[in-house]
């Protein structure tokens, strides 16, 4: 009796001794662990996400456009577009917010935030290219209720390797444009579109340019405050959706997040690429928004296409969703090494 309660008593203990030391050697290690990295806390492991591309407008003055009209006003507009690495909805009803983080002193971020770089030793550089390139764009910091538009792009995997282009690369060193179509993405623009479908607010026909540069200037603006849904830049081919987003200063303050910078945007509409014959080597196909009159045109087509139909794909892809079969993850990436 005495003997098996002392037994009994001697395996409690033995089991409280091996918790204790367990519990200490676990105490040990988090706490190595606790004072290695009590500064900086190790960042949680990398998750695999979808790989976006950010398009936006960029407004900029170059001293050779500047000597050859010889006029201070034109800026010349072309697009900035940027591998996007933080990037979430935040809601789904309305308003449709996402949140879209822009990492400091990218020229993307400059343009769509109307923000000039904080940092003055930049891998981009940026601060010895002032002389060549002025980011005019809302240089007027009044003027708070201008909206920003941009378009998000989901990559494909055929997409992988323009990482290297558009994630690593600023738009101040290299021209992405022609980066991408070396690549084989010829970016695409909508101007094209429009000219067809003769939108009257969103038409700015290239045969004005050369007339008054003036006019051109108040121009672009009208353009803007016009017409929110116009894009006047170009987008990357081939991308598994498109989300037209808009960002206003005034209603939507920016978040500081160290080296990134992060806005609140509102979710316009989204777009599909539709793949057409290839015409100029390039890949042929158009974006079809969501809210296009094309859309209601093909759905009133003699052609019963069920297949093809646009507005079709929308709700297939509303109903199917993107995931890594259809999309291009972050860890697809690192699997072959690009990131
Ligand atoms: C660069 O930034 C640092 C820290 O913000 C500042 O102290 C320094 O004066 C800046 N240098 C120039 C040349 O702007
Ligand atoms: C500026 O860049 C140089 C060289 O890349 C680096 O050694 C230095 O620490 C940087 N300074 C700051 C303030 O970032
Ligand atoms: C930055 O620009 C300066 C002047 O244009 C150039 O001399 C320098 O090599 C550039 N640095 C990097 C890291 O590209
Ligand atoms: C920029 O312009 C200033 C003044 O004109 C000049 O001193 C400087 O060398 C220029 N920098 C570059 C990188 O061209
Ligand atoms: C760039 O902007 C600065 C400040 O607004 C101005 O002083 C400079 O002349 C501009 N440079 C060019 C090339 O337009
Ligand atoms: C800034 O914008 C306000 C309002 O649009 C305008 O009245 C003002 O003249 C602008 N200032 C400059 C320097 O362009
Ligand atoms: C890049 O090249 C394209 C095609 O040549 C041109 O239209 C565009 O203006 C260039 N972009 C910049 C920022 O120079
Ligand atoms: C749908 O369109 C694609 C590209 O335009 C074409 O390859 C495919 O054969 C079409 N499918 C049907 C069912 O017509």
């Amino acid at each position: 009796m005495i003997s098996s309660s002392i037994l009994t008593i001697f395996k409690y203990v033995t089991v409280a001794v091996a918790m204790m030391i367990m519990m200490m050697m676990i105490g040990y290690i988090s706490s190595v662990d606790g004072f290695s990295s009590s500064s900086v806390p190790p960042p949680p492991p990398p998750i695999s996400v979808p790989v976006w591309s950010f398009a936006t407008t960029t407004t900029t003055t170059t001293i050779a456009a500047t000597i050859e009209s010889n006029t201070p006003c034109p800026p010349t507009t072309t697009t900035s577009m940027n591998i996007m690495t933080f990037c979430t909805p935040v809601s789904v009803s309305s308003p449709k917010l996402w949140a879209l983080s822009f990492y400091d002193g990218t020229l993307t971020k400059d343009s769509f935030l109307g923000t000039r770089s904080t940092r003055n030793n930049s891998s981009d550089n940026d601060s010895n290219n002032d002389n060549n390139t002025n980011v005019s764009k809302n240089e007027n910091n009044s003027n708070n209720n201008r909206i920003n538009t941009g378009v998000l792009q989901l990559l494909t995997y055929n997409h992988a390797q323009l990482v290297k282009v558009l994630g690593k690369k600023s738009g101040r060193d290299i021209n992405k444009s022609i980066a991408c179509q070396e690549a084989g993405f010829p970016w695409w623009n909508n101007k094209m579109m429009n000219k067809k479908n003769t939108r009257e607010s969103c038409d700015d026909d290239d045969n004005n340019n050369h007339n008054s540069n003036t006019n051109d200037c108040t121009q672009h603006q009208l353009l803007q405050n016009s017409c929110s849904n116009c894009i006047d830049f170009d987008l990357l081919p081939g991308c598994a959706l498109y989300i037209q987003v808009e960002w206003q200063p005034s209603s939507s303050p920016l978040i500081d997040a160290g080296d990134h910078v992060v806005a609140i945007c509102e979710v316009k509409r989204t777009g599909i690429w539709k793949q057409e014959d290839n015409k100029n080597g390039g890949i042929g196909g158009q974006v079809l928004w969501s809210d296009d009159d094309e859309l209601l045109l093909n759905n009133n087509d003699e052609e019963e296409d069920i297949g093809n139909n646009t507005a079709m794909s929308f709700l297939r892809l509303r109903s199917d969703g993107l995931d890594e079969s259809n999309a291009l993850y972050s860890g697809q990436l690192r699997e072959v090494g690009i990131i």
